[in-house]
């Protein structure tokens, strides 16, 4: 990538001149921007009909594990609205997979495991090694992405985060609660220590290989962060993550050094932590570039409190997208472009991801808005 004025000082006319992706990585690092870029956490999926048609031939499992499907859903919401971000179609859970825990999806029953991890046994039965070879589907379809986009829009990569794995994992599937990873991190640390470890492991060789692949960007979904309390967060999953990223620094520093990209070859990490309001500080402490902001928390407050050479991203309520006219949409989007103006490092997104009934309307409005902003 060029690095343009913009880059290196003020806004000026070269700023007008940012690619998608070089606006999505400028944002990541808090350095000045033409506008926000904007992308939305589950852009691909069942809101848009092109999905919905493909779905009909196929099950989400073939359409994640067969690259060509992967990787022309993945595109789908970029070409229809051009977000300035694509991100994998692909799962969580794949990692889980990887691990040799296998998983289905059916519309009535969502994620089902061939089993739930419960014990020290079922935790030895989760092999690290052989997942680079179980995976091999998720580089694939992230080179026929980054061919397909160039260098003109990002690409994220992503994985959960240790805890959010072991909340699916030990339920063996989605479930309206998630005792079972509770109770195993409340009563028998050691085992749950056990799984993190694995777990932290096979998250770091999952995200290698999409970095290898040459995605710009990785984001880390703590979905379920928001279970635990607040003194919980940092023993069951925020020190988690910190290993993960570290890690991940120390290769990708080494693998990237001859990047082109000069100082964008650092690789932004992005935390999205879900309901963990009480836990700014360790989320600061995992040495994430960008923190994501959850739909419940005001903007103003994250602005307020969060450094900034951190970025900040998020963080419209998604059920707005199915319930709201395109009119209060845009009001909205408007208002917390607003809350957030003059503040580098801001990535414009929802507050979790878009539901399957959002209203293509309503998605173009906010994009609209977005990129319309001064
Ligand atoms: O567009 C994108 O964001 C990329 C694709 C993506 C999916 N899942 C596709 C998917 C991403 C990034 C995810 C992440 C994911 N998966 C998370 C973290 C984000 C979040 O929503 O909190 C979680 C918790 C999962 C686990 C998961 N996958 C569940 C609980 C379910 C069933 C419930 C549901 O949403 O339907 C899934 C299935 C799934 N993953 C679908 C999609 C498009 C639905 C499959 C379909 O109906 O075709």
């Amino acid at each position: 990538m060029q690095t343009t004025a913009a880059t290196a000082g003020s806004p000026g006319p070269a700023a007008t001149a940012l690619t998608s992706r070089q606006r999505f990585l400028n944002a990541c690092a808090c350095w000045p921007v033409d506008h926000p870029p904007v992308w939305l956490m589950r852009q691909a999926g069942r809101a848009l009909p092109e999905y919905r048609a493909l779905r009909q031939k196929h099950s989400f499992l073939d359409l994640a594990q067969t690259p060509e499907l992967a990787a022309e859903v993945t595109l789908q919401p970029v070409r229809r609205f051009g977000f300035d971000a694509a991100i994998l179609f692909s799962d969580i859970l794949v990692t889980a997979e990887g691990l040799g825990q296998k998983f289905r999806f059916d519309e009535t029953n969502g994620i089902q495991m061939d089993f739930a991890l419960r014990s020290t046994a079922d935790v030895a039965r989760l092999d690290v090694k052989a997942l680079p070879e179980r995976l091999h589907y998720v580089p694939r379809a992230l080179r026929l992405v980054r061919a397909a986009l160039g260098k003109q829009t990002a690409l994220i990569g992503f994985a959960g985060s240790p805890w959010t794995l072991a909340t699916f994992m030990a339920e063996g599937g989605s479930r309206d609660h998630y005792p079972h990873a509770l109770s195993l991190f409340r009563k028998d640390r050691k085992t749950y220590f056990e799984l993190a470890e694995k777990l932290t492991a096979a998250i770091i060789a999952h995200l290698q290989l999409q970095i290898e692949a040459g995605v710009d960007a990785i984001q880390i979904f703590d979905s379920h962060g928001g279970l635990l309390a607040p003194l919980e967060f940092q023993e069951a999953s925020g020190r988690w993550i910190k290993e993960i990223i570290s890690s991940l620094r120390t290769s990708t520093l080494r693998s990237r050094a001859t990047a082109e990209d000069g100082p964008h070859s650092a690789l932004p990490i992005i935390v999205f932590s879900l309901g963990t309001h009480g836990n700014w500080d360790d989320l600061l402490a995992t040495g994430a570039n960008v923190l994501g902001i959850d739909w419940r928390f005001p903007l103003a407050d994250a602005r307020r409190l969060l450094p900034c050479d951190i970025g900040l991203q998020g963080n419209l309520a998604p059920a707005l997208l199915g319930d709201a006219t395109p009119e209060a949409v845009a009001a909205e989007t408007a208002r917390l472009l607003e809350v957030m103006r003059g503040r580098n490092g801001y990535i414009f997104n929802l507050g979790h991801g878009v539901p399957p009934e959002a209203r293509l309307e309503n998605i173009a409005a906010l994009v609209e808005v977005v990129k319309n902003f001064k």
